[in-house]
Order: C-alpha cells, then sequence, then structure tokens
C-alpha cells in the first residue's frame, strides 16, 4: 500500500446527549498510534498554506474540531489526494513520509493536531526537493 491510501479519513465515537456532544479519540485504540503530542493551529487566513513539509518520523491526525479547512496529500511520485477537515468528529491520518498542505481555513478554523512524536526539528523535510529525493531513494 503506498503512502496515499494510508491517508485516510477517520470516524471517532461521538457520545451526545441532551447535554451537548463529547468526541473520543484514544491512541492506538482510534488511531494508529500512541499521542506523544500535541497542537493546533488558529488564526490562519483564507489564503494562507500552512504545512508544506513532510516528516521522517511522525505520524498525525488532525481534526477541525472548530470550522473547516483543507489537507492536500503529495506522495512525491505523482500520487494527491485533497481531504476536506469539517467537522468534529472526523479527521485525517497522515502517515510518515508525506508531503502535506494545509489551505483554505475558515476564519474560525481550529485545526487539532495530534502527533505520533515529540518536536524534533531535524526530522521535518521542509525542501520539496529534499523530499523527492529521499522518497524516490527509498525504493
Ligand atoms: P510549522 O511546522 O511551520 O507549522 P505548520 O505545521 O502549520 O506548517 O511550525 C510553526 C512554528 O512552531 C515553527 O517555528 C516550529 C514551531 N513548532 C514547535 O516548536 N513545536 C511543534 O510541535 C510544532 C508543530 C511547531
Amino acid at each position: 500500500m503506498n503512502v496515499i491510501q494510508l491517508a485516510q479519513m477517520l470516524e471517532f465515537p461521538q457520545h451526545g446527549d441532551d447535554r451537548g456532544h463529547l468526541v473520543v479519540v484514544e491512541g492506538i485504540k482510534d488511531i494508529p498510534f500512541d499521542v506523544k503530542r500535541i497542537f493546533y493551529i488558529y488564526g490562519s487566513d483564507k489564503n494562507i498554506i500552512r504545512g508544506q513539509h513532510a516528516n521522517k518520523k511522525t505520524e498525525f491526525v488532525l481534526i477541525n474540531v472548530v470550522g473547516s479547512s483543507k489537507v492536500k496529500v503529495n506522495d512525491g511520485k505523482g500520487n494527491e489526494a485533497v481531504f476536506t477537515l469539517n467537522r468534529p468528529h472526523t479527521g485525517i491520518y497522515l502517515p510518515k513520509m508525506i508531503w502535506k498542505d494545509m489551505y483554505d481555513f475558515s476564519e474560525d478554523s481550529v485545526l487539532l493536531c495530534l502527533a505520533s512524536e515529540q518536536y524534533d526539528s531535524s526530522e521535518y523535510i521542509r525542501n520539496y526537493d529534499d523530499f523527492l529525493k529521499a522518497v524516490n531513494i527509498q525504493e
């Protein structure tokens, strides 16, 4: 299976009742990794493109807990897919070694990101040509 096929939407258990909604995301159970880090992105304008990197080690799950955004993934081998995040009980799983752009943020967007690793800037590939070289050497 190539990395584009691994990138997929996930739907999380909802425990809504007349008091409101509660969504659960448990490491290993609801997503394929244990969560070591969370961060969230908000206040990005509609014309901003974030991400634009790949990670050598880290897997992510991205959830628009408020508002919406889009995520474009690219495997560096000609395969691309676009996902819309617009429901607080769904997210996208992103495997390692996939190039990702996050864009088209709604004004109220709060994008929650769950990560399999603690932050290490050296495992981020931020240059697209370096990414192309890395994925095409791996074969
Ligand atoms: P960046 O990776 O550019 O964000 P995005 O994934 O949206 O493109 O990160 C923005 C800044 O925040 C950058 O200076 C690195 C820093 N940062 C951390 O210190 N720890 C983290 O876990 C993350 C994701 C970013």
